[in-house]
């Protein structure tokens, strides 16, 4: 008998306070009219000063259980992936665990920056297929507020914050994480990334100076990679699964920018209304983007039982990667 994930509940937790293009006209130079011609961003979620990304994955995940239905005693391991952890370690993960108050589990982080959900997706379907484990938290997280500078009008206009959260369960059915597709390329490591606060520069006076504690991006080479590795990721599915376009009813892209989804679209010939789009009011969440549009989308009722679901991602590393699943 086939065991397969199947995912019984989603939950997703955005900050509740909202940043426009408007507010952000006041902090550095920039337009409403520039950031939504270039990413199709309005606006995005802003954690408050308390608020750390275990605090986020915690909501997310109270959600998660309460859709799934089942108690958190339930679960075997916790998955969480992140580049925004609440402090370098324990890890977050570890935390969330510490809040929901359970016991005799397992749980660690994930580093793969926006791809970090599908990475973490992945890694938990193997446990549950293996038949060791039956049920599992997953949950992507980001608090890039807290690391993008805010004089940096080229970053800090794209990222927001969020969580989101996913609970998969041994299923026995046709339906459920049907197949993952892991990718790295070590080599453009700078093109997206944090150089300060870790082994290679730790804090000092000099690295704040140099505000080396914030995010550094070569957009516009990053943007082309990311239409490559997203086109590249959801023929890799089709073609493994032996699916065309027209079998998939939902594409859940990394939300980075409206303008690398059309393009995705174009070089596929998929239509823009088969890809579900959030960036708008959310902005690029990282980890969490993916889920929370997931749990949108089936809360949205625009995913039903049996429809496939293709969901595709990259991001820092570089990373990127797929996952198919039958709803
Ligand atoms: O999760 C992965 C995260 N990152 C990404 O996916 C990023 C991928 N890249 C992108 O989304 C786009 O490259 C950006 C949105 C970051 C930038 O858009 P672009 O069309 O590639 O613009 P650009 O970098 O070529 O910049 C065009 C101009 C520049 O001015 P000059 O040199 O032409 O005078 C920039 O200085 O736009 C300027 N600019 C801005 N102007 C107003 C850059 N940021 C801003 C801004 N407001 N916020």
């Amino acid at each position: 008998m086939q065991i397969r994930s199947r995912i019984i509940g989603l939950g997703s937790y955005l900050p509740e306070r909202v940043l426009t293009n408007l507010e952000l006209e006041g902090m550095v130079e920039t337009s409403n009219e520039w950031i939504l011609n270039r990413t199709g961003i309005s606006e995005r979620r802003i954690a408050s000063e308390e608020e750390a990304a275990s605090d986020l994955a915690y909501n997310a995940s109270v959600a998660a259980l309460k859709h799934a239905g089942i108690k958190k005693e339930d679960l075997d391991f916790i998955i969480v992936a992140t580049v925004t952890p609440d402090m370098l370690f324990p890890s977050t993960a570890c935390l969330v665990q510490y809040k929901l108050g359970i016991k005799n589990i397992f749980s660690f982080d994930i580093s793969a920056a926006c791809s970090g959900f599908i990475y973490a997706l992945s890694v938990a379907d193997q446990y549950i297929r293996s038949g060791i484990y039956r049920t599992g938290l997953v949950i992507g997280v980001d608090v890039f507020s807290k690391v993008v500078d805010w004089s940096d009008r080229s970053t800090c206009v794209l990222f927001g914050d969020g969580a989101g959260a996913a609970i998969l369960q041994a299923d026995s059915g046709d339906r459920g994480i049907i197949s993952t597709h892991l990718h790295s390329d070590g080599r453009l490591w700078d093109i997206l990334y944090i150089p300060g606060g870790g082994s290679r520069t730790p804090p000092s006076e000099e690295m704040l100076k140099n505000k080396l504690q914030y995010i550094k991006m070569r957009g516009n080479e990053l943007f082309k990679v990311a239409v490559n590795t997203l086109c590249d990721s959801i023929s890799e599915v089709l073609k493994f699964n032996g699916l065309k376009s027209d079998d998939i009813k939902l594409f859940i892209p990394h939300q980075a920018n409206l303008r690398i989804i059309q393009a995705v679209g174009k070089k596929l010939n998929i239509p823009l209304e088969r890809f579900k789009i959030n960036l708008d009011v959310y902005g690029n969440t990282s980890a969490a983007s993916v889920p929370i549009a997931l749990c949108e989308s089936v809360s949205e009722h625009m995913v039903r039982e049996s429809d496939y679901v293709l969901l595709e991602a990259f991001g820092s590393g570089l990373t990127w990667g797929a996952a198919l699943i039958k709803w």
